[in-house]
């Protein structure tokens, strides 16, 4: 539990039965939170690492002198900046009421919660109750914002913002962003904070591959191994904005918050809106630390994934690159049977099972299998993986329907659309409106069939378009409803079948976030399989989920999507390091390349623990390089990658300086992956087997490495020695 500052500060505002401290300061083990309420409004006047308390005079001590020109108190930059406190940021709480805009809920109550502190705020012109929720993780720091505002007005009102600020501290100098597209996502940006606004929005209707709705703020120089951060996960599948700001007095805020749309936020009498919450993750150390703090909150804060915390995650196969549409209950059924000798233990049916479904035109909403490809149903097909000791996944895209369905004959009203105009098809589908509540029940009961049905033990929930015309058939802009809907179909799903998997794909890494995250225990970054590619996908998405959510497949030798040769082992090297899949023909491979792609699984079932539940690290090398590992928390067991991406202009890699291990611990080291077979690297491995290593030698002076050829990759374990 959360300890709140025992020595109890004055009193501000007391206008209801419970007492509002002027200041409320929270701890945890790893971060301390101070609350500024001076000001009749919650302001976050520090987040950052553990603090001894501060008392009133380190309170006092952040106020600033007046300024010339200026307000003699600096307006606070609140936790929802309103249009009356005179904050020159951009306003976090704005809305039109009946009363008009000059909106002021001030602090009337405030409670403090196990893990921290619920306040509420009143507007006694407009009747706005706003509702603060401040939560603070014991172990990890994390600390959880997240506000509602109700109506308690007798009129409707628009809400137009509501998007949570917190100052941040003037030494962050830097903040770092994604960016990315289809089959190349979760690409890092890296901005000065300066005059000027860093302005994300996302208006596509799902996180996005180009704006997924996470970004951290950095010390000037910061690495994976030096430096401060304060990562912000904003828990929301929908539109949004981010926004990190200087003011000209010199401090900075970061603001996250769902986007609106012009009136798309009406509150009926009685009606309220709750905010996704906003996740910051604090460490004065470097990148590394706030990404592992990061993984070990989503592994014990998100039931779907703390729910596979003890279940080894399935290797699995699936058939979109392996055949694409061409699948049918005999070829199906040979893949199985194939991938049973590999050593696979799922069976993904992906697209193409059901009704006329033979290419991306046509079919989707109509939900039942295809007789003609599947004349038995699936059950043939699910008893020979059970045969195979494999369980079942199954490919849909709920949310969707193709002009050629029947679904979409029978239900012309059932879409997004805009009044009078010609629908967009992207990918030749349109989007189901499923606020209504027709829709919504029948998607519910086509998966609650399916699954009821069908031994199923994973949904690979894919979503294939933005929303170019979210308009619900009653003329409202339907983002938000839409989203929140799409949670609630999931929730339901979840709810009536808590042992089925959900997997979230959007055309790859179109729905990667801490939204979604509260139903799905498995994300697919990308649709590329290029192992080159990946792996700077798979850095960037790492900051997001940790490694067993992470979908990992080795693709065919040729990338469908890049056209690049890659050998087994540099595929089966980078897909080893987070939820290993297959997504090719397996019934084409080579003896010798069979004989590879068994062992990397095997290999990968042995150290999956290790993967799935370890201490993420990223190495800083120069640009040809790239390094990573996974190490046990008490640094005693450790896997780590090396690989080179291209050719340098030095002949040899600089040393492997590992992190994470004991200083005064014997390490014995071997090299159990390599895709490069050289005699250089046959020379390397029997030197680092014949001997043990000390944690502080190879942390500090760092392992001689080969020379090595590019797109290559080596892989040791390392096992400290009693
Ligand atoms: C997009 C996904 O990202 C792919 O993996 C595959 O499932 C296709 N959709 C199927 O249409």
């Amino acid at each position: 539990m959360a300890k709140p500052y025992s020595e109890p500060p004055a009193v501000i505002v007391s206008d209801s039965s419970s007492q509002i401290q002027s200041w409320y300061q929270i701890d945890s083990e790893l971060a301390s939170v101070i609350l500024d309420c001076r000001q009749g409004v919650p302001s976050l006047l520090y987040y950052g690492a553990r603090l001894a308390a501060i008392g009133e005079h380190g309170l006092a001590s952040f106020d600033r002198h007046e300024a010339p020109a200026s307000p003699e108190k600096e307006p606070t930059i609140a936790l929802l900046p309103d249009v009356t406190s005179g904050f020159l940021g951009n306003l976090g709480l704005a809305a039109d009421t009946a009363e008009g805009w000059q909106i002021h809920p001030r602090l009337t109550s405030a409670e403090l919660t196990e893990s921290g502190l619920c306040l509420v705020a009143h507007c006694s012109t407009t009747g706005l109750r706003v509702t603060y929720e401040l939560a603070l993780d014991q172990t990890t720091g994390v600390l959880k914002l997240q506000c509602a505002v109700a109506n308690t007005s007798e009129a409707r009102l628009s809400l137009h913002q509501c998007a949570i600020t917190q100052a941040l501290p003037q030494h962050v100098e830097r903040v770092l962003g994604f960016e990315g597209r289809w089959g190349l996502e979760f690409r890092q940006h890296n901005h000065s904070i300066s005059t000027g606004t860093y302005l994300r929005e996302n208006r596509n209707g799902r996180s996005s591959h180009h704006c997924p709705p996470a970004l951290m703020v950095t010390t000037d120089h910061c690495t994976e191994s030096t430096g401060e951060i304060i990562a912000f996960h904003l828990g929301w599948s929908g539109n949004h904005q981010m926004r990190v700001e200087q003011l000209a007095n010199g401090r900075r805020y970061a603001q996250l918050g769902e986007r609106f749309e012009p009136l798309e936020l009406i509150l009926e009498p009685g009606q309220s809106y709750q905010s996704p919450p906003v996740y910051s993750v604090h460490s004065s150390q470097e990148l590394n630390a706030s990404r592992q703090r990061w993984h070990a909150f989503v592994r014990n804060a998100f039931d779907a994934v703390a729910a596979m915390a003890t279940r080894p995650r399935p290797v699995q196969i699936n058939t979109w690159e392996a055949r694409y549409f061409d699948i049918d209950e005999s070829n199906v059924i040979a893949l199985i049977e194939k991938a049973g000798g590999l050593g696979i233990e799922r069976f993904v049916l992906d697209d193409g099972w059901f009704a006329s479904r033979n290419d991306d035109r046509s079919s989707l909403g109509d939900w039942w299998v295809d007789k003609d490809k599947f004349p038995n149903g699936l059950s043939p097909i699910i008893d020979t993986c059970h045969r195979h000791n494999m369980t079942f996944g199954l490919w849909v895209e709920p949310e969707m329907v193709s002009p050629d369905s029947e679904l979409y004959r029978a239900h012309p009203n059932w879409v997004l659309q805009h009044k009078n105009q010609e629908p967009i098809l992207a990918r030749h589908q349109q989007v189901l409106d499923l606020s209504q509540a027709e829709v919504f029940d029948y998607l519910l009961n086509a998966v609650t069939k399916l699954l009821t049905e069908n031994d199923i033990a994973y949904l690979k929930w894919d979503m294939n378009r933005d929303l170019h015309q979210a308009g619900t058939h009653a003329g409202a802009h339907a983002h938000h409803r839409q989203t929140r809907a799409v949670y609630r179909l999931m929730a339901q799903v979840k709810s009536a079948f808590p042992n089925v998997e959900i997997e979230s794909c959007a055309s790859g890494g179109g729905r990667v976030d801490s939204g979604v995250l509260n139903y799905v225990s498995r994300f697919w970054p990308s649709d590329s399989n290029d192992a080159l590619d990946r792996i700077s996908i798979q850095y960037g998405v790492s900051s997001l989920i940790p490694a067993e959510t992470m979908g990992c497949h080795i693709g065919p030798e040729e990338c469908h999507l890049t056209g690049r040769r890659h050998s087994i082992a540099f595929r089966g090297g980078v897909a080893f390091w987070g939820h290993l899949g297959i997504e090719m023909d397996i019934s084409s491979l080579s003896e010798i390349d069979q004989t590879s792609l068994a062992s990397l699984i095997e290999l990968h079932k042995y150290h999956r623990g290790l993967l799935h539940s370890g201490d993420s690290l990223r190495i800083d090398r120069c640009d040809s390089d790239s390094a990573w590992g996974v190490v046990t928390p008490n640094g005693l067991e450790g896997l780590f990658a090396l690989a080179k991406l291209k050719s340098d202009t030095t002949v040899f890699p600089a040393p492997y300086r590992f992190l994470g291990l004991r200083a005064d611990s014997d390490y014995r080291l071997s090299l159990i992956w390599q895709s490069d077979r050289s005699r250089h690297i046959k020379a390397h491995q029997e030197m680092i087997e014949a001997a043990t290593f000390r944690g502080d030698f190879l942390m500090e002076a760092g392992l001689t490495l080969p020379i090595m050829k590019p797109e290559s990759i080596l892989i040791y374990h390392l096992a400290a020695v009693d």
